[in-house]
């Protein structure tokens, strides 16, 4: 008599798995914990100072600033690009809210243009036709970690006959991408990143880092980022207090070292995404276009909007997870109700709302795990 298969109880798969992050790097932050309490130097000190070059050369960006946030990176780049009330600046309605809320931050009004179906970031056409007489900057983020169309961006913003725009560069989700030969937040004026614990430089808390082109704006922004201090204790003008601490640096540093290799494993994941679902008809895979290097901070598909709900209910049965980035565009969130843009005004953003739904990827997932994830996929969708 042959035994029957015993059913077999499988491991969720995480949608990121913080744990084994914390195995890998968990130590080194403990000992600069240590370290640093030890010294008492918690803010403003080497470590600090030593990402700051790091990341620039990394970056090969001209000079870089260490913030307490990714949203702070974004306000102080558009203050030191000067931008404030009356002028407008265009963006994508398809992102984190900060792209937008930090427009607003600093006074300014947020003017979105539509998306580009297949890579989810700025469309040049229409920022293009977004621009007026009051448009003073364009801001475009390279969403998921799939680079924006800086060649184009950057045309719109400087070529000939345009009005010079300032462009400042939402790169928060994309550490390490590039667009022809270059590093995202290298093309523009000034770039933004963050450190929250999801990102592909993912810090444990808070952290963000601003690069610019012209080292005269980080120290403005360095300046503004410490309430505007020009000498101690007296304030040239109203900043806010926005500092990445030791104990970040430390870890980032860390992590900065392997971010190389931790790109080539999330491109490794996408790339047996693409062999296990490559063959869908109803599902669109991420990618860049030509030009650009993707580092999928979020491996984010669509689908249709009648599956979506299904294909959740079988990753939870499944105990696989997932993310839906983002349920509703900028344009259509309540703190912006004020901008009344009406529903159908951006018609791709919306679509995307409907349609996207993100995997489960990070740098250690194993082959296994994404077979499974496939599996669900392919159980729902054809
Ligand atoms: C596209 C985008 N912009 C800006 C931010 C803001 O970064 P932080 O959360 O570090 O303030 C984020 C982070 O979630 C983001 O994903």
């Amino acid at each position: 008599m042959s035994a029957r298969p015993m059913p077999q109880k499988t491991e969720p798969v995480p949608f990121l798995d913080a744990a084994a992050d914390f195995r890998r790097y968990g130590k080194a932050w403990l000992a600069a914990l240590r370290e640093i309490g030890g010294s008492g130097c918690f803010i403003l000190g080497p470590r600090v100072a030593r990402f700051e070059k790091e990341a620039a050369r990394f970056l090969r960006a001209k000079s870089a600033l260490a913030l307490a946030s990714g949203t702070d990176a974004l306000v102080l780049a558009l203050r030191a690009a000067n931008i404030g009330a009356g002028d407008e600046v265009v963006t994508t309605p398809w992102s984190f809210f900060a792209s937008a809320g930090a427009i607003c931050r600093v006074g300014a009004t947020p003017v979105f243009a539509d998306i580009e179906p297949d890579y989810f970031t700025l469309n040049p056409e229409a920022a293009a036709a977004a621009v007026t007489r009051r448009t003073r900057a364009l801001l475009p983020v390279h969403l998921y970690g799939c680079p924006a169309d800086m060649t184009a961006l950057m045309k719109i913003a400087r070529g000939a006959g345009a009005r010079r725009l300032a462009v400042v560069e939402d790169a928060a989700q994309a550490f390490g991408a590039s667009w022809a030969g270059q590093y995202a937040s290298t093309h523009g004026d000034a770039g933004a990143f963050s450190f929250y614990p999801t990102k592909v430089l993912g810090g444990y808390g808070d952290g963000g880092l601003m690069v610019a082109r012209r080292p005269a704006w980080t120290r403005r922004a360095r300046r503004l980022a410490q309430s505007g201090q020009d000498a101690p204790f007296r304030h040239r003008e109203i900043g806010v207090n926005s500092r990445l601490d030791e104990v970040q640096a430390a870890l980032l540093l860390a992590k900065l070292a392997d971010v190389k290799k931790a790109i080539r494993q999330r491109r490794r994941v996408a790339r047996l995404y693409a062999q296990g679902l490559g063959g869908l008809s109803d599902v669109a895979l991420p990618r860049a276009r030509k030009g650009g290097e993707h580092v999928f901070c979020l491996y984010t598909l669509r689908v249709p909007p009648r599956a979506r709900p299904r294909l959740a209910r079988v990753f939870r049965e499944r105990g696989i997870g997932f993310g839906i980035y983002y349920p509703r565009p900028l344009h259509l969130q309540p703190a912006l109700s004020f901008l009344n843009i009406a529903r159908g005004a951006l018609p791709e953003a919306e679509r995307a709302a409907r349609e996207v739904i993100s995997l489960p990827i990070f740098p250690g997932l194993a082959a296994r795990d994404v077979e499974r994830v496939c599996d669900a996929v392919r159980a729902v969708v054809r």
